[in-house]
């Protein structure tokens, strides 16, 4: 094992972590400098492939396998017994996001369904991802002409980003943390505003209040995510076919929280949670479509395409 690496889960082992520096007591979401520090050196050491495959087993409800990743996992404090701690639960999102990349061989999603997803069609642009995660789709457009920059309101991915793109090869992108609802950027900044399996986790009123005040008047919105019907059909399927009480609770919320959002602009369960990530809403195209005339843009039909199980790849532009 790394000395890194080792050196931290000694301390962790020993207690003398805690109130370390002020840099090691963050709040929720964004890892201290040396949990940073010890992830870098694990994440890029020998057994980093195995560590990532433990944590991307655990992310998709599958039980780890026993091993050096594993271990190696609950030595950085990011499982316990078998479960993702709080601090796993900062990290899973990214490293997930990066093993499903390697998996695309590091094209953008459904790039082979959407021409308008392919890596040419951001050929000039001034893109903006919003919810940009651990920055996988930015790394897919590394060195195309233009500009692309990430941003994502919770500190650990944009701390991990960097690690990502060395596994990668890659310069680490540009990315910023902030809200979706209230970005630094300036008015008319940019031509693309993506959102990729993050809006359902967004105020999407602000959001699209602050995607109509940073896109310019020729610009466009691409929304890749589920939406209201198909993803009701599949809760149905999932209720139908098995007891999982987590997955139930899921579902519920999702549907209750859509609802409501669509109705009331909020969402009524589960709003103490911690994560926004734990309260998505699918809302139906039909009411994005609204709010996006609202707001100036119309969707494009010819472009927009229905993806496999519950997505769309929902492709608008300015009237
Ligand atoms: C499922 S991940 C998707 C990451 C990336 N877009 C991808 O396709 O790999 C969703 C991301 O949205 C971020 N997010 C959730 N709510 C957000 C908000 N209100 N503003 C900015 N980012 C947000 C989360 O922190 C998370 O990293």
């Amino acid at each position: 094992m790394h000395d890194g690496v080792q050196d931290h889960c000694a301390q962790r082992d020993s207690g003398s972590l805690e109130g370390q520096s002020p840099a090691d007591t963050v709040g929720w979401g964004q890892l201290s400098t040396s949990e940073l520090a010890a992830a870098e050196a694990a994440l890029l050491g020998e057994q980093g492939a195995a560590l990532r495959r433990a944590i991307f087993q655990l992310s998709i409800g599958q039980q780890a396998t026993r091993g050096v990743g594993l271990d190696l996992a609950r030595c950085l404090g990011w499982v316990e017994g078998d479960v993702l701690t709080e601090l796993g639960e900062a990290v899973v999102g990214p490293i997930r996001e990066f093993v499903f990349w390697e998996q695309r061989n590091g094209k953008l999603p459904s790039a082979d369904l959407v021409p308008t997803l392919r890596r040419d069609e951001y050929n000039g642009k001034t893109v903006v991802e919003l919810g940009c995660g651990g920055g996988c789709n930015l790394l897919s457009l590394t060195g195309v002409p233009g500009r692309q920059v990430g941003v994502d309101a919770m500190p650990a991915t944009l701390q991990l980003q960097p690690i990502l793109a060395r596994l990668a090869g890659l310069p680490a992108p540009e990315a910023v943390v902030a809200n979706a609802e209230h970005t630094p950027f300036a008015d008319d900044e940019f031509d693309i505003a993506l959102c990729y399996s993050s809006h359902q986790y967004m105020d999407l009123h602000r959001a699209f209040d602050e995607i109509d005040r940073i896109v310019n008047d020729h610009g466009q919105i691409y929304i890749m995510g589920a939406i209201f019907g198909p993803f009701v059909r599949e809760a149905i399927g999932r209720l139908l076919r098995g007891r999982d009480l987590g997955i139930l609770k899921y579902d519920t919320y999702a549907v209750v929280n859509t609802l409501t959002y669509q109705l009331l602009g909020r969402r009524v369960l589960g709003v103490r949670l911690q994560s926004s990530t734990a309260t998505p809403i699918y809302p139906s195209s039909r009411w994005m479509r609204r709010q996006l005339k609202k707001r100036g843009f119309v969707v494009d039909d010819v472009r927009t395409t229905r993806l496999p199980g519950s997505e769309v790849a929902l492709i608008a532009r300015r009237v």
